[in-house]
């Protein structure tokens, strides 16, 4: 399939006078291929919106280029960018100006303009569910509302491509299943490519034809969903909250004597202080070939050890295993 973003080795060094340097991104390799949901998936800080940046062209590379449909973003940045539209992280829009008049000024900003514009404007308006509060201010709108009529913003010129950067944070679930609905309607009837970042598992499965799985400035993981829970075989997870902290070895002694167990991950908050007489829930991740057999002999192995179990989860294969089995941690943290 033909590949419409080509990014080698993208490198992005944040220099500070008075720390270290911050290696935001270290080395990135993607390729997106034309019609295709690609999601960015990754914990706060793991590099998404730099590498984003970085391919659209609003920060240069420290080193590394990318090629957006036969253009390099860093040689021929104009060509590059025509292609693309971008819906940035952070809302950027005119807070007095109506959304048709903030879309419309956007429009005159890629050249455009007449009666071609304010069709495609409203157009965009009834495509987002905007239409009946377009000639309202902006400061009037929902975070949800904004963010559509920022996606909007993005659609003008009618790109090839488009970024996306975390559109659904803190907005409405009706804004954001609206969100999630344009996007692959995006794709099925505009057979537009979606560059897309989320933090939430759910949002990179339910949307993605493929993903790369970011964390510290690096793709640990990239492949369809198939692919990437392949990797972390066919073991199951079990999730248990247990108060009275893991004593007794318990966690040592599950591995031992459970069968199928592979591995015991034990997460204890922070103590207050030694004199603390209520300890805080400790979670305990277990990962079982067969999750729901192995569930009995563990929390008797729990309950011999004193411990009382507050929930229990058991979780086939997905994206937050996979993460979990790469890096040791939760992707929700
Ligand atoms: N302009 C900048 N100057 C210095 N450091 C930066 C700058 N932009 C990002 N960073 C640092 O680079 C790292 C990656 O940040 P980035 O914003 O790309 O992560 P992210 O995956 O988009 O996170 P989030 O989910 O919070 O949006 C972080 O450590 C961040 O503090
Ligand atoms: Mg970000």
């Amino acid at each position: 399939m033909e590949t419409i973003v080509d990014a080698q080795n993208l490198r992005k060094t944040y220099r500070r006078s008075d720390g270290p340097d911050i290696e935001a991104v270290k080395g990135v390799d993607l390729s997106i291929r034309r019609g295709e949901i690609f999601s960015l998936l990754g914990p706060n800080g793991a590099g998404k919106t730099t590498t984003i940046s970085m391919i659209s062209g609003l920060v240069s590379p420290t080193e590394g280029d990318a090629v957006i449909g036969g253009h390099s973003i860093t040689k021929q940045p104009m060509a590059a960018k025509r292609l693309m539209g971008f819906v940035p992280q952070e809302i950027a829009l005119y807070p007095e100006l109506s959304a048709r008049q903030n879309l419309l000024f956007f429009g005159r900003m890629y050249g455009l303009g007449g009666r071609k514009l304010s069709r495609r404007v409203d157009d965009l308006l009834a495509f987002l569910e905007l239409h009946e509060r377009r000639n309202d201010r902006i400061d009037t709108f929902s975070g949800g509302m904004k963010r559509r009529v920022n996606i909007a913003a993005g659609l003008l010129h009618k790109p090839q491509l488009i970024y996306m950067d975390e559109p659904t944070v803190g907005i409405d679930p009706q804004s954001r299943r609206r969100i999630l609905d344009t996007v692959k309607q995006l794709r099925d009837e505009d057979g537009m490519t979606v560059l897309y970042t989320t933090h939430l598992m759910e949002e990179a499965q339910e949307l993605s034809d493929r993903v790369g799985i970011m964390d510290h400035g690096e793709i640990i993981a990239m492949g369809t969903h198939a692919e990437l829970t392949q990797q972390v075989g066919e073991e199951d997870r079990l999730e248990f909250t247990v108060s009275g902290g893991v004593a007794d070895g318990a966690p040592a002694r599950i591995q031992r004597e459970v069968a199928g167990v592979t591995r015991v991950l034990y997460d204890a908050p922070e103590q207050a202080g030694a004199e603390s007489v209520e300890p805080a829930a400790a979670r305990l991740t277990v990962f079982a070939r067969h999750g729901r057999t192995a569930l009995p002999p563990i929390i008797q192995v729990l309950d011999s050890a004193g411990l009382v179990i507050q929930s229990v989860a058991v979780r086939e294969p997905d994206l937050e295993a996979v993460f979990l089995a790469l890096t040791g941690r939760e992707l929700r943290d």
